[in-house]
């Protein structure tokens, strides 16, 4: 490969931790080619934009950060400025008619050819389509020292989805379900702890479902077993679970697996049966609260999180209530909550009765409002309890440290013997919504 002209580079990430990770490996592609990253665009030769575009707002956030990137453009014209991600590969190309700044798209599959699509840009001044679907994922780099001082860090275990929620656009940008070789990913894991992660997410649309064909790992389950055996790996966490896939073997692994931490994220989308048959979700409200009670027997002190959504077409009054119902009898720790909006290409974009937005705006504003009170509950229960926590770094307004539990709860702590990284008691002394404060435990002697 011949040495590129753009020297610095920008990545801005939007979307889901898909994304995320997705753009470390862009980032390490480009460090790879002897480029280096620099936080302010304007310095950057080469901007990439990461978008998603998984709700309406998503697309019109990333329009707005391309509008300004367009801009700078205009007043650097050696920029070079490409568009990764879900929305690159949803509308690619009718965003290179409304940006004709953008010198390239490339889809989520397709990221393994940016040196080359790179080279075309900044060789031949052409612009670039990539949008291939039917590819597996690029091996991950695994650059020695580009995670060193990270605490967490996650792996991609498979790339797509299946499962055809009428109203996802997901399937469709990031195509077809594939799994990536246990070996693969058990390698990234010893690769991320020998960098000093102590914690692991692994990462799939639908993580229930990943499959291998050969050797002694062949299922969700038995990954999660050889990477609990994994030496130096302090906590391993997983999403996203589908409720129509989670099986017993899963269930029981909360209970058997040291490392496995207490908390599942669960969506569950809506709390009526007839919206989720609507959904194509193919599971009822009574086998989400079964599951729920499963894990809570296995481990009871599991942390419980979900997404929802309101306002799916046709979505009544009534219907809304067995949602707010639904929320009562799980009692979640956190919900990711959403007003249902259409993706054109996915099947609920053409279904009738659309919802007024002022209505999917009041529902929205309602559940929010009793989930607020709900996790403030559940946080205040806490108090007076000592819970282990991960050191992450300092706190956000730097004056602390900050760490989470293995619930997944941030907790605030000052201290002044303890690093980063290490794992330790913390009495929790107050709570609020979206954090903890606790004082940390001394040992004896
Ligand atoms: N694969 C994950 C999540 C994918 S997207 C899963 O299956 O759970 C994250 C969340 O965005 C979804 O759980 C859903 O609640 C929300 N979402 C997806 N499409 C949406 C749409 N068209 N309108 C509103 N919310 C949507
Ligand atoms: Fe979308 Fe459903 Fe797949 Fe999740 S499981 S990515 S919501 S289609
Ligand atoms: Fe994630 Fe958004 Fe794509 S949620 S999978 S970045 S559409």
């Amino acid at each position: 490969m011949r040495i590129l002209t753009p020297k610095l580079f920008h990545i801005s990430t939007m979307g889901c931790q898909m994304n995320d990770y997705d753009s470390d490996f862009l980032s390490q592609t480009l460090i790879r080619l002897g480029l280096s990253p620099t936080g302010a665009p304007e310095d950057a030769d080469l901007v990439l934009v990461n978008t998603c575009t998984v709700r309406e707002k998503a697309e019109q956030k990333a329009c707005s950060l391309l509008g300004r990137m367009s801009r700078l453009k205009k007043k650097k014209p050696e920029l070079t400025l490409g568009v990764a991600g879900c929305l690159a590969q949803h509308k690619g190309k009718q965003l290179m008619g409304r940006f004709p700044e953008i010198d390239f798209v490339m889809g989520p599959r397709d990221m393994a050819r940016l040196p080359e699509i790179l080279d075309t840009v900044v060789s031949r001044r052409t612009r670039v389509v990539a949008d291939r679907l039917d590819l597996l994922r690029p091996e991950a780099i695994c650059r020695p020292g580009y995670f060193q001082g990270n605490i967490t860090g996650q792996i991609a275990i498979m790339e797509g989805c299946n499962n055809f929620c009428s109203y996802c656009i997901v399937p469709f940008v990031r195509g077809r379900e594939t799994s990536r070789s246990p070996g693969e990913i058990i390698q990234e894991a010893e690769y991320l702890v020998s960098e000093g992660v102590g914690e692991i997410t692994l990462l799939g649309q639908n993580v229930n479902s990943y499959r291998w064909e050969s050797g002694d790992i062949r299922t969700f389950t038995d990954l999660l077993k050889a990477l609990n055996r994994l030496s130096g790996l302090l906590r391993l966490r997983f999403t996203t679970s589908h409720p129509k896939d989670l099986g017993k073997d899963l269930i029981q692994a909360f209970g058997e697996l040291e490392h496995l931490c207490p908390h599942i994220h669960l969506p569950f989308q809506a709390g009526s049966n007839r919206v989720l048959h609507g959904m194509n979700r193919r599971y009822t409200r009574e086998h989400y609260m079964a599951l729920i009670h499963a894990l809570r027997d296995v481990r009871p002190d599991m942390a419980v999180t979900s997404d929802v959504m309101v306002g799916f077409p046709g979505e009544t009054e009534p219907d809304f209530l067995l949602t707010m119902d639904l929320i009562e009898r799980v009692g979640f720790d956190n919900l990711y909550s959403f007003q249902y909006s259409d993706r054109k290409g996915a099947a609920a974009a053409n279904m009738d009765d659309k919802i007024d937005d002022r209505e999917k705006a009041s529902r929205l504003a309602r559940l929010q409002a009793r989930q607020k009170q709900i996790t403030l509950e559940k946080n205040n229960k806490l108090v007076g309890h000592t819970l282990e926590v991960l050191i992450e770094g300092e706190s956000r307004r730097g004056d602390q440290l900050s760490g989470r539990t293995a619930t997944n709860k941030v907790v605030n702590f000052k201290t002044s013997c303890y690093n980063k990284g290490s794992l330790i008691q913390v009495i929790i002394v107050r709570a609020a919504v979206n954090s903890l404060t606790g004082e940390v435990c001394v040992p004896e002697g």
